[in-house]
């Protein structure tokens, strides 16, 4: 089963084709992170207008990756949202173009979902479930459950702001540029005090988050760009990684992902391999490519979720009973 993915939600464009859920047959991505990092942080319509200028491109570049020909793929998916929408109409719209043209069904895949699948890319053994996966991005930081493919139960998230979103802005303040995640963690690395501790909101309160306490508190503590970077992801790390500990050991998770943009910060993922050490579930970290928005996600999500839910499928051709 061939699947041509097409994700565009936010600032990056992306093309993948994916066979069988896990087999990357293409993965090609524009991103637009210089065009929006002289904004300080994403501008939507500057996002929409490169979506429109990339996206055909890159589903032809994906095609000539794959070696493939638009007759050999099952179906195209694309992402629903959440996201920007005018993001998102670019590409839906190029997908509903694309499905009319070649005759393939069209599956919607939510972007979150998308980003616990990220973890099946690339594999071989089978994932067991319940699994628990941790979301976190510029725009979400949540916990989910997967008790079977196509059922996924929100646990808990943030009540403010979402963990990457608190990252950008603590780096904004540090005058460390846009993303201000990889900014923070590459400041992080000259810390040599270390000494600076911040908050960690919520720590011990369930599964809920809470990020603009400790994003106030990292702006007005008086230390070293660095110390502040360092003890600023400190805390927001600790926080997941309880938290995520917590929600596996509650619900005798057989797997634990991480996903989103804000999990490919290399202290989330040391502290977090630390910390499951003496729970049996298996702990999969998907590859940094995987971890930010990309389309072999929503591939993968389009085989193991989509496929299950026909009824939900857009409809490309003239409906019969219209
Ligand atoms: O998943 P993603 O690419 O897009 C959204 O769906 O939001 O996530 C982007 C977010 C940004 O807030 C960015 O600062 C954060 O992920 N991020 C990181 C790291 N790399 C990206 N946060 C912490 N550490 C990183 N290394
Ligand atoms: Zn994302």
């Amino acid at each position: 089963m061939k699947i041509l993915a097409i994700e565009s939600s936010c600032d990056d464009c992306a093309v993948a084709i994916i066979e069988d859920g896990t087999k990357v047959r293409a993965n090609v991505l524009a991103s637009q992170e210089k065009i929006h990092a002289a904004y300080g942080g994403v501008v939507p319509e500057v996002a929409s207008r490169e979506h429109l200028r990339t996206i055909y491109p890159l589903v032809e570049k994906a095609l000539k990756q794959a070696k493939m020909k638009p007759e050999e793929l099952d179906a195209l998916a694309v992402t629903a949202g959440p996201g920007l929408l005018g993001s998102l109409i670019i590409g839906i719209n190029a997908a509903k173009t694309l499905a009319w043209l070649w005759n393939k069904p069209l599956i919607p895949i939510n972007h979150l979902q998308a980003h616990v699948y990220a973890a099946f890319l690339d594999r071989k053994e089978d994932v067991k479930f319940p699994i628990i996966g941790l979301v976190a991005s510029g725009g979400h930081t949540e916990i989910v459950k997967i008790g079977r493919h196509g059922e996924y139960k929100y646990l808990g998230g943030t009540v403010d702001d979402a963990v990457g979103e608190a990252f950008d802005k603590v780096a904004r303040f540090l005058g460390l540029g846009y993303p201000g995640g990889p900014a923070i963690a590459k400041e992080a690395l000259k810390a040599n005090t270390k000494k600076l501790q911040l908050p960690r909101p919520m720590m011990k309160e369930g599964l809920e988050f809470s990020y603009s306490g400790l994003k106030t508190a990292a702006t007005r503590v008086k230390d070293k760009p660095e110390e502040i970077a360092w003890a600023f992801q400190e805390s927001a790390t600790d926080v997941l990684v309880e938290k995520l500990y917590l929600a596996a050991k509650t619900y005798k998770a057989k797997t634990v992902i991480i996903g989103g943009g804000a999990s490919a910060n290399v202290r989330l993922r040391e502290k977090l391999v630390e910390r499951m050490k003496d729970q049996s579930a298996e702990l999969i970290i998907p590859e940094f490519k995987y971890c930010t928005d990309n389309a072999a996600m929503i591939g993968a999500a389009a085989y193991y979720v989509g496929l299950l839910k026909k009824s939900q499928w857009y409809n490309t051709r003239v409906m019969e009973s219209a």
